[in-house]
């Protein structure tokens, strides 16, 4: 990757008409082989309804990077931003951009689970190092793992069994499910059902409803004829909040009790105002978690941004910090994969969500917590399930 900067750098004066400068000015080489910064590509949505989402996570890595005094492993660090709009049809081409037009060093994406599994298949065969802040599908660190994928998010159906589980300990027995169909909602849903029947839980209906489509009113008309003891669904960023509130609207917010993951209420805590209370969600994440990486986390980053992170940020963070940890046993150079890979994969560190390591598939084993929201925070109400895995189903790494 070197050599590619230099060369790049070298037809571009080229291109100038400006050859001989190289020549005329030798120290510029050195500078930019042994000082080059770090290239690495975000593939994130910084429009639509997770825009918010793709912001934090990045605000965020910013804010590691610039704690790091700018570098991480001695080498600064390029951000080369594209905005992936959640749309999977524009991912492969989008992708391409970053790989194959930026050449960039690391790839970092993304939120929206369509998005990465077509960015995924790319990322494998180019065998760059990828780091995913949050996407779930389950498939990436299952049946399509490879040894160049991280994740530092989550599954998407480990929220839904943790949700399930709560639920029925709540003593809700039936359910209708409400989501985004696509693979995010569908394997929420199936994590839901997993222990939601398991603890002889009814599901009565599956309801969908086409990503990002915000138009709820179809559905919560339903859910108010059919009347479960709960609700269980999945949506996030700015559909999540319309959503809240337009199920208090409904009427149905003090008959039928809404549980989701926590992607529910993360980020929109405090815009949902009324609508959001009494919310309960299961997340790999909780605000007032007492811990000294989290209070360190939530006092900087509000003090950057003036704003408390959510779990997004706190994503975007472990992504950068396993990042370093690689980088610094790679001795700053992605060429080393080896070093690179082994380091990232054995990283154990303490995380603002508690404490954090990465199963043989390379997706997060770490903590689900129950939360409430009230007065536009997600209230801890208990630790919901310790060093949960994500079944490694198909990864040939496991
Ligand atoms: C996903 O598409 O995997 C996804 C999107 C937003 C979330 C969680 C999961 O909040």
């Amino acid at each position: 990757m070197h050599n590619k900067s230099r060369i790049s750098r070298r037809d571009a004066l080229k291109m100038a008409g400006v050859g001989a400068a190289v020549a005329a000015f030798p120290f510029a080489r050195p500078a930019i082989s042994q000082g080059a910064p770090l290239r690495v590509g975000l593939l994130l949505p910084y429009s639509g309804t997770f825009a918010a989402l793709g912001t934090a996570i990045t605000n965020a890595m910013d804010l590691y990077v610039k704690q790091q005094g700018g570098k991480l492993a001695g080498r600064t660090i390029e951000w080369i931003k594209v905005d992936d709009e959640s749309a999977p049809s524009k991912a492969t081409e989008l992708t391409n951009k970053l790989v194959e037009g930026e050449k960039v060093d690391v790839l970092i994406g993304t939120v929206h689970s369509g998005v990465a599994m077509a960015m995924a298949k790319i990322a494998r065969e180019a065998g760059i190092p990828t780091l995913i802040p949050n996407a779930g599908a389950n498939v990436l660190t299952r049946a399509q793992c490879a040894k160049n994928i991280f994740r530092t998010s989550f599954g998407n159906s480990q929220p839904g069994v943790a949700a399930g589980e709560a639920m029925i300990k709540a003593g809700i027995k039936t359910a209708v499910t409400y989501t985004w169909g696509y693979a995010a909602g569908e394997e929420s849903v199936d994590g839901f059902k997993q222990s939601f029947l398991k603890g002889g839980g009814k599901i009565i209906k599956e309801l969908r409803l086409p990503f990002p489509n915000v138009e709820f009113q179809a559905g919560l008309a339903e859910i108010a004829s059919l009347k479960p003891e709960g609700v269980y669904s999945f949506f996030a960023g700015g559909g999540a909040l319309k959503y809240m509130q337009d199920y208090a609207a409904a009427g149905l917010k003090s008959s039928i009790p809404l549980w989701g993951p926590g992607f529910l209420t993360d980020g929109v805590e405090k815009a949902a105002g009324a609508a959001g209370e009494g919310v309960k969600t299961a997340s790999h994440y909780v605000e007032s978690l007492d811990n000294a990486e989290n209070k360190k986390f939530r006092a900087d980053y509000n003090a950057a941004f003036k704003m408390f992170p959510d779990v997004y940020a706190v994503q975007g963070w472990d992504t950068t910090h396993l990042l370093d940890i690689g980088l610094k046993a790679a001795g700053g150079d992605v060429k080393k994969q080896d070093a690179l890979f082994k380091a990232m994969r054995e990283a154990k560190f303490n995380s603002p969500r508690g404490p954090f390591r990465l199963s043989a598939a390379q997706n997060p084993i770490h903590n689900f917590y129950l939360r409430e929201l009230k007065g536009g925070q997600n209230v801890f109400l208990g630790v919901a399930a310790t060093d949960v895995s994500d079944p490694t189903t198909g990864c040939s790494l496991a």
